[in-house]
């Protein structure tokens, strides 16, 4: 039988063309560290419009089937301002890794965000190693996120 938590071990993805390249590597490495992985796409260097493959991961957490993705376009930018329409989303854009750290502890974001025309896959190594082995700290920072999703329910 699944672990209630197997989905935890799943990572979902998504990337535009500029993407796709970063979301390969990354994609490699994760397998490396043992997750498994969902790849939506896109799935070629062929121009496609970034708001499609956030909106696409986000809404695939927001069912709860999966706990995690990472989404990477260009700067990361307008990839994260697509995802964070969807209810539930809270994706963050990290270029170093304290900015992963924090996207973790403070904000329990869940869903990473990284810009493949920004950040080497090298430095992505390093902000993916920081997002998966830190926690939500929870107590003061609960009712901050909280508040977030009360505002996308208005
Ligand atoms: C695509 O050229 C580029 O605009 C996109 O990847 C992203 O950087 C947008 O924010």
């Amino acid at each position: 039988m699944d672990h209630p938590d197997s989905n935890h071990r799943i990572v979902i993805f998504g990337s535009d063309h500029a993407g796709f390249e970063a979301k390969s590597h990354v994609i490699d490495y994760v397998k490396h560290k043992g997750f498994s992985v969902l790849d939506l796409g896109t799935y070629s260097n062929k121009s496609v419009d970034y708001p499609e493959y956030g909106v696409a991961v986000a809404k695939a957490i927001q069912k709860q089937e999966y706990a995690s993705g990472i989404i990477i376009c260009g700067t990361g930018i307008g990839i994260s301002i697509s995802a964070n329409k969807v209810k539930g989303a809270r994706a963050a854009l990290c270029t170093t890794p304290f900015h992963a750290e924090m996207a973790r502890k403070h904000n329990d974001a869940n869903i990473l965000v990284m810009g493949a025309r920004t950040t080497s896959f090298s430095e992505m190594e390093v902000i993916i190693d920081v997002w998966f082995s830190t926690d939500f700290e929870g107590g003061r920072h609960q009712h901050r996120v909280d508040k977030i999703h009360s505002l996308t329910e208005k």
